[in-house]
């Protein structure tokens, strides 16, 4: 007889249907995943990263395709509507026309910006018009891999700028809860999350994409227009486990928030092995580009190994990683 299993991701007391977050900017700015994908069978889907004025991105080509399944090159440059039309457009025509709140599944809006007053006014925004909508937004992400402009590096580089962006941005941000998202180059990550953890966010999102470059050595130019680009898919699965484990630990005895990993989920196995490791979600990104549908052969997979591990909900085993195996060392 089949076990019934309950697959809830409790994100800081947001609880999603199932674990599976659809990643920003790789699911349109809110619901177009809506024409190729139930949204009622996926735990959430994030926005595409809102600045405060309109982006066009850079130019094409902006997406490549990495031979051998290592994942993809992305350099779109934060294309978005920007803040004004997401509200009184996006937002409002989303789920034919009803409004985001109407959608089938949790929402996170995914904020960025290029100051500490930008990432301010929009996430202001966001979160009070999510208060006069049902309360559409419960999850607010600071993607904060966009370069500070003051000092040119990433607002998520350090403990230091992450402090000072959270310490503005916390008080305005009354509703929704706040989820901080890191890039896997981030120098020491698990301290800056530590850092975030300690500043007010409710949750971190690790990772984000690494920067990289791919070559026509035929013509002699770079694949994409802007030269270099963020590597996203399998390549990055490794490299955001270990990001994954290390945080979870770090942040254990002092201040235990919840994970949403993200990076290279293809397959049930991909998100399993994040859950191992302290994830309470997963992201799908680039599995979304192979198969838009993929979350939900990665849910019923999930499903599958929770029934088969003797457990009744996915969230039992978060963090439930044993110990090596090893046969040990020869003696002589
Ligand atoms: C085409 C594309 C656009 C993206 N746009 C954003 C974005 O606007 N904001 C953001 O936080 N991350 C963005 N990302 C990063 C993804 O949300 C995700 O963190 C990253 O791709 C790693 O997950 P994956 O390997 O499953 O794709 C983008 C990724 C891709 C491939």
């Amino acid at each position: 007889m089949s076990r019934i299993v309950s697959m809830e991701a409790d994100l800081a007391g947001v609880v999603l249907r199932t674990p599976l977050v659809l990643a920003a900017g790789t699911a349109g700015v809110i619901d177009e995943m809506a024409d190729v994908l139930d949204l009622s069978r996926v735990g959430a889907v994030t926005t595409k990263s809102i600045t405060l004025q309109p982006r066009a991105g850079n130019d094409w080509w902006r997406i490549l395709d990495l031979p051998g399944a290592a994942g993809m090159i992305n350099a779109i440059g934060l294309a978005n509507p920007g803040l004004d039309a997401f509200l009184e457009h996006a937002c409002a025509g989303a789920a034919g026309g009803e409004g985001v709140a109407a959608m089938p599944c949790r929402v996170i809006a995914s904020v960025a910006g290029f100051s500490v007053d930008e990432y301010v006014k929009v996430a202001a925004n966001i979160d009070e018009y999510s208060s006069a909508h049902g309360g559409c937004f419960p999850l607010l992400e600071l993607n904060v891999s966009c370069p500070n402009v003051r000092s040119g590096v990433e607002f998520g580089h350090s403990a230091g700028l992450i402090r000072e962006l959270l310490e503005a941005v916390r008080p305005v941000v009354r509703s929704a809860k706040l989820v901080v998202k890191l890039g896997p180059m981030t120098p020491d990550l698990p301290g800056v999350a530590l850092a975030a953890a300690l500043a007010g966010a409710d949750a971190l999102n690790l990772g984000n994409t690494m920067p990289a470059m791919s070559i026509d050595v035929e013509k002699r130019r770079p694949r994409v227009a802007n030269t270099t680009g963020g590597l996203s898919g399998p390549a990055v699965h490794p490299v955001t486990l270990k990001h994954v484990y290390e945080t979870r630990r770090k942040l254990a005895e002092i201040r235990p928030i919840p994970i949403i990993a993200t990076g290279g989920v293809m397959h049930w196995q991909d998100a399993a092995a994040y859950i191992l490791a302290g994830a309470s979600a997963v992201g799908v990104g680039t599995g979304l580009f192979v198969d838009p549908r993929c979350p939900l052969s990665i849910t019923r997979g999930l499903e599958k190994w929770v029934a088969r591990q003797g457990r009744t909900r996915l969230s039992e085993l978060v963090g439930d990683l044993l110990p090596p195996e090893t046969p040990g060392r020869e003696e002589g």
